[in-house]
């Protein structure tokens, strides 16, 4: 994989940038900006070197047809009011557009409508892909969050022209790289989330690579019960014993401790009392919705004993203050470490990125990954096809 980074020959060369600039919207606003503010360093980069730039992106799955509410306009002006620059958004249907007709746009950056409002794209079309290539002389891909995608603008455009990652991409692999290849040991895993099924695959990969995997979250409430503790009408899924005893043998076997809560908190519904207890305490008509304090104890020692560590999935229902301390707890002592230089960071998944960034605390991780899919699926120890496709 090659950095547009290491490029200094692009003076009016046509860029083709595929970006992820899916960002949640909510009647024509963007509720969150990350994403954008993510790629401006590439952006730059390229308007630095005067290059022409032609941005692909897609925003929400509009299934091949042109809906106007999931238009990139919004996203237009939050880009053009950051760089202070205009960028000329191409609504105009993209097969009747050809390379020469772009030199008589003044702006230095072109935005294509929704590439998703073309059904070639998610067919991962040869020809949409050589139309694509066509407008370009080469092509950077910084879009690491839609790389788990084999669609025509991650994957097979790279085929036609001479391919490059671009800067954000080449921090998120950096970061994803040292937790998954080059770890500096002892190295944990805090996992959570509500089913435990859709992270076995992650589990699994990271059981021969990690000292440490915490469960915790509603993903925990199975290992407890499965260790023999009512567990009331809390969350849980069904049918995953096999899972588990998968889970507890190859850790076995591989050397890695399998953390799950020593005690919770519960309460009798979402918004209840929240009540201290014994994982042998739990009574049939209350529910496990954070950690309790021994564990938020255990946890935190094992971080003071982390080198390299990876949170994916908050510790408890932190969207009610009341449960949120176990899931505070995690986020303050990583801060903690990572201010004394001591540990190197990874957070990702939607719900742990939201608990950080209502903490102000994003600046003190190593890197905050915003991709979805594509991280759980790196995680799984998959490839990606648009990482593949720039090798
Ligand atoms: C994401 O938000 O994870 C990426 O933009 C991919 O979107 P998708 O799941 O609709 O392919």
């Amino acid at each position: 994989m090659q950095s547009v980074s290491k490029l200094t020959n692009l003076q009016g060369k046509k860029v083709i940038l595929r970006l992820d600039l899916n960002v949640p919207l909510e009647n024509g606003k963007i509720t969150d900006t990350t994403r954008i503010d993510k790629v401006l360093p590439t952006i730059k980069f390229l308007l630095k070197q005067n290059s022409k730039i032609i941005i692909l992106s897609h925003v929400g799955r509009p299934k091949g047809k042109v809906i106007k509410d999931l238009s990139l306009k919004p996203i237009q002006k939050d880009i053009e009011k950051k760089l202070n620059e205009k960028i000329k958004l191409i609504e105009k249907n993209i097969y009747e557009i050809k390379k020469d007709m772009l030199d008589n746009f003044n702006e230095k950056i072109l935005l294509i409508e929704n590439i998703r409002f073309y059904p070639d794209e998610e067919k991962n079309d040869t020809n949409f892909a050589k139309h694509l290539a066509s407008l370009g002389d080469i092509y950077v891909n910084d879009a690491f969050s839609c790389s788990h995608r084999a669609h025509a603008s991650v994957c097979e455009i790279s085929k036609f022209l001479p391919s490059f990652s671009g800067l954000q991409l080449d921090l998120e692999i950096g970061a994803l790289k040292k937790i998954t290849s080059n770890i500096t040991k002892p190295v944990t895993c805090i996992i959570g989330g509500s089913k435990i099924s859709t992270k076995i695959n992650i589990i699994k990969n990271l059981i021969s690579k990690f000292d440490n995997i915490v469960i915790v979250g509603a993903m925990a409430n199975n290992l407890i019960e499965h260790n023999g503790y009512n567990i009331g009408k809390s969350l849980k899924e069904e049918n995953v014993n096999s899972i588990v005893n998968e889970i507890l043998s190859y850790s076995k076997e591989k050397n890695c401790n399998i953390i799950f809560p020593e005690d919770v908190i519960v309460a009798n519904d979402l918004n209840g009392q929240p009540k201290i207890k014994e994982l042998n305490q739990i009574k049939l008509d209350e529910m496990i919705l954070d950690i309790g304090p021994k564990t938020v104890e255990s946890i935190c020692n094992i971080i003071d004993n982390t080198n390299t560590i990876l949170w994916n999935g908050p510790a408890g229902y932190f969207e009610n203050p009341n449960f949120a301390n176990g899931s505070t707890a995690i986020a303050k002592k990583i801060v903690e470490k990572n201010k004394e230089d001591k540990i190197y960071s990874v957070v990702g998944g939607g719900d742990t990125v939201s608990l950080i960034n209502s903490l102000n605390a994003v600046k003190d991780f190593n890197f905050v990954s915003t991709a979805g899919g594509a991280f759980l699926e790196y995680l799984e120890g998959k490839e990606l096809p648009g990482i593949s496709a720039l090798n």
